[in-house]
């Protein structure tokens, strides 16, 4: 078996795939069906001091996009979206800790970890159960500044909103909770992010002076559909929402907030294939939360992530996971870099390859390809950002390196250059 280890802070998990806060784990039976299936780790299922919010609006589960395949009733397609609207979990945090102290000697038995998830309203509230979780048996906990409820009108008080998502777009008061409950409690603490915050680098870096060790970026946010054919809001209207399609926006914050701070990033949010935990942990994330790729595909998948990752790394000849950790994210360039470092590129035809099908010049907005017969590109008008070499059916375009910089904005700007006068020293205008 390949060792799949990583450092998550200063815990040590068999692997990096980890069950993410939600329905996989919110009851006894599930933490240990969650330890059986494999997972490195476990978060539990939120439970916040708003817990009296179990009023859930329905419907709590829509798959939206889902082509079923009726020869194979296990075929799962990966372009999948879904929209939920499960709340926090219907037991309070006290209650909760007892689930957890029952599941845990289990958990360690089978090295796997769990991680308490919770939330709550006030101080006093945020240590009295960080406290109670740790006691109870987590390895470390998962802070949760992310969940986006409670919803509108369910409220009984106006302190019901301080829970979950009101952290992430109030950093400070975040900052604080984490600074306080690091005096009480021992066991690493991460924070659950919202990606419906800003500037997360910038708070990253906050949380992590004030103790934290470490994010998981990120859970779900709300998003909208529409049936067109009836004029619906699919599902009512906005509800928390993921699926493969937003695993960029997760990957870049995970590459950029690893590359400014030192403690550990979890990466969650459209991770749905065992690549894709390649892809962020390649991004700098030291482990990779999966909920909705698991839920629709039931816990056997992660022994198919496990094994997806392990074939990948005896074909890429990796030993280990640090082999590879974070660097897709040492290799990222800025924009400085862009400009001295890329040079600017042209197109160029092969006339034996090209069929004469004009696919180039349909994407060509720099107006530099016509086509008779034949593609035929006019250098000077080419802004070489080799659309046309992407889309053309038989490759007959290949892309060549500018040999300066002016020629290459001369030919950005070859439709209107009396508009951009000043740039071109002396005697270079056209
Ligand atoms: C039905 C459902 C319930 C969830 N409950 C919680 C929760 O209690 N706590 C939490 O932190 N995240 C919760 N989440 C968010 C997931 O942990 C995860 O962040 C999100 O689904 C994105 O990951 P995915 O693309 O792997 O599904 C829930 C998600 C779903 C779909
Ligand atoms: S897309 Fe390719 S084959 Fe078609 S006209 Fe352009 S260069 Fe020729
Ligand atoms: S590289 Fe871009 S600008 Fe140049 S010919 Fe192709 S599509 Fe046009």
């Amino acid at each position: 078996m390949k060792d799949l280890s990583v450092k998550l802070g200063s815990l040590t998990l068999k692997n990096p795939i980890v069950a993410a806060g939600g329905p996989l784990a919110g009851t006894v039976q599930h933490i240990k069906d969650c330890v059986d299936a494999g997972f490195g780790a476990v978060v539990t299922k939120t439970a916040s001091t708003v817990w009296y919010l179990q009023r859930y609006p329905r419907p709590l589960y829509k798959l939206i996009d889902y082509k079923k395949d009726s020869t194979n009733p296990y075929f799962v397609p990966n372009d999948y979206n879904w929209m939920h609207r499960e709340h926090n979990s219907v037991y309070p945090p006290q209650q909760f800790a007892k689930i957890i102290k029952e599941a845990s000697p289990y958990a360690k038995e089978h090295n796997c970890a769990i991680i308490g998830s919770f939330s709550a309203r006030f101080m006093e509230e945020w240590i009295e159960i960080a406290k109670l979780y740790e006691e109870a048996g987590c390895a470390a906990l998962e802070i949760n500044f992310c969940c986006p409820f409670p919803p509108d009108g369910l409220a009984k008080s106006p302190d019901d909103v301080r829970v979950g998502i009101y952290y992430t777009k109030h950093p400070e008061e975040g900052v604080a909770i984490i600074k306080k409950l690091k005096e009480f409690v021992k066991i690493p603490m991460f924070v659950k992010m919202s990606p419906d915050g800003s500037n997360f680098e910038q708070v990253a870096k906050q949380l992590e002076e004030a103790g934290a060790d470490g994010v998981t970026m990120f859970a779900n946010n709300k998003v909208m559909r529409v049936d067109i054919e009836t004029g619906k809001p699919i599902d009512y209207g906005p509800a928390p929402g993921t699926g493969p399609g937003v695993k960029a926006l997760s990957l870049r914050w995970v590459a950029e907030v690893s590359a400014k701070c030192d403690f550990a990033v979890m990466g969650n949010r459209g991770a749905s294939t065992w690549q894709d935990a390649i892809e962020f942990l390649m991004s700098g994330a030291s482990a990779v939360q999966y909920c909705t790729p698991v839920m629709i595909r039931g816990l056997v998948y992660v022994k198919e992530l496990l094994d997806g990752m392990g074939k990948f790394m005896d074909r890429r000849g990796y030993n280990s996971i640090s082999e590879f950790q974070g660097v897709a994210m040492r290799q990222m360039y800025s924009n400085q870099d862009l400009v001295d470092k890329v040079k600017a590129l042209y197109a160029e035809v092969d006339y034996s390859k090209c069929s004469g099908c004009k696919r180039c010049s349909q994407v060509c907005w720099y107006d530099a390809i016509k086509v008779a017969k034949k593609a035929i590109i006019k250098k000077q008008n080419c802004a070489g950002c080799s659309l046309c070499s992407q889309v053309c059916p038989v490759n007959a375009i290949s892309m060549h390196e500018r040999d300066n910089d002016l020629e290459h904005f001369q030919a950005m700007s070859s439709a209107h250059p009396e508009l951009v006068p000043d740039f071109y020293p002396e005697g270079e205008k056209k």
